[in-house]
């Protein structure tokens, strides 16, 4: 299969790339398409046939849901059976936004999008090429991120090519994606909204809005091997480039201590801007060490760019576990197996 490349403003639309996406979408086909998160594999929603070529493409395992993308919060109930409040205030706040609502779903939705499960996660992408690529489908869109299972969430065009070129009938380029890492999942479901994956939206952002929420414990410590996961992307290797990683929490001077004693060949820091100087080995860098926002841009690009470079053993610096840097912290202790050493 060919892949084709389409290329537009992110800003400003090209209509007939928008409509060329929005044809080849209702026909069935797969389309990789921006959002303010990352790139995701789209494919209509309604169309099973379609919902089973996403997982095909991407190897994903059978029993992990895919999440349905929506233009504009009035599409929510043709699509989610019941919308507490909670729901809707959540819509009001951050819908178009990075956050994924987890609510129960009508039978129009074909069990094979939810994985057979009875919910379904909804979310409303604030960019403006996603947006208007559904509005040009005219259904809403199933859209996992535009990645193999397993490997780091694209956030270029360019990483969705590395994936999944020749697998997909399309790709729309709108340049690098603004938030960086997905999406925050949210369950209202059984009392106090769980957050079942940080995300673009913080839980400070939630809590005021929902006034209580609470981290799922496997966020930051990973799956007991008997725990039952409240979201089966929990169960999965994610993120992982083929170097093993360990997060060091500490001090720059600590970190830079310990890689200098522990380093072999293939060995490589992961590390924020400025901070190569002093370590004296090879190093990626994701971000700076006091702008949470500028790590989560950079750190799917970093794990990819380890890869590129044959790192064998990787030592991250470790990033905060406030604001979006939370959903950061995650998806680094998910690419490093929870391998992490305390050096303070
Ligand atoms: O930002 C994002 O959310 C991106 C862009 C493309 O929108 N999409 C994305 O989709 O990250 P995906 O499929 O890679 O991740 C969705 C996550 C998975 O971990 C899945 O297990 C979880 O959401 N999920 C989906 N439906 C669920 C449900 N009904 N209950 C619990 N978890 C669910
Ligand atoms: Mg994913």
């Amino acid at each position: 299969m060919h892949t084709l490349l389409l290329k537009t403003d992110s800003l400003c639309p090209d209509p007939n790339v928008c409509q060329q996406a929005g044809d080849l979408l209702r026909m069935g086909k797969l389309v990789a398409i921006p959002t303010e998160t990352v790139y995701g594999l789209a494919g209509n929603a309604m169309d099973e046939q379609a919902v089973h070529a996403i997982f095909a493409a991407k190897g994903r395992p059978q029993d992990n849901p895919l999440i349905v993308h929506i233009p504009a919060p009035d599409w929510l109930p043709r699509y989610a059976a019941d919308i507490p409040d909670a729901a809707r205030k959540l819509a009001d706040a951050f819908w178009p936004g990075p956050l994924t609502i987890v609510l129960p779903k009508r039978d129009c939705l074909p069990d094979t999008v939810s994985a057979g499960l009875s919910t379904v996660g909804f979310r409303c992408p604030a960019h403006p090429v996603a947006q208007a690529v559904i509005e040009a489908a005219g259904v809403p869109l199933a859209a996992p991120s535009a990645n193999r299972s397993g490997s780091p969430s694209p956030t270029t065009a360019a990483h969705v090519l590395l994936d999944l070129d020749g697998r997909i009938d399309a790709v729309v380029d709108a340049g690098p994606c603004a938030v960086g890492v997905e999406s925050t999942v949210v369950s209202l479901h059984g009392g106090v909204p769980h957050i079942l994956r940080p995300g673009g939206i913080t839980p400070d952002q939630l809590k005021n809005v929902l006034g209580t929420v609470e981290v799922d414990p496997a966020v930051l410590k990973g799956l007991a091997p008997d725990a039952k996961a409240a979201s089966p992307g929990m169960k999965y290797k994610h993120y992982a480039p083929k170097a093993k990683i360990t997060i060091l929490k500490g001090s720059l001077d600590a970190f830079s201590n310990y890689v200098r004693t522990h380093a072999e060949r293939g060995t490589f820091a992961l590390c924020f801007r400025g901070e190569q100087e002093k370590l004296g080995l090879p190093c990626v860098c994701y971000g700076s060490a006091d702008d949470d926002g500028s790590q989560a841009r950079g750190l799917f690009g970093a794990l990819r760019e380890l890869d590129k470079r044959s790192a064998q053993t990787v030592y991250a610096r470790c990033p905060r576990e406030t604001g979006v840097g939370l959903a950061v912290y995650n998806r680094l202790l998910r690419a490093a197996g929870f391998s992490v050493i305390d050096l303070n």
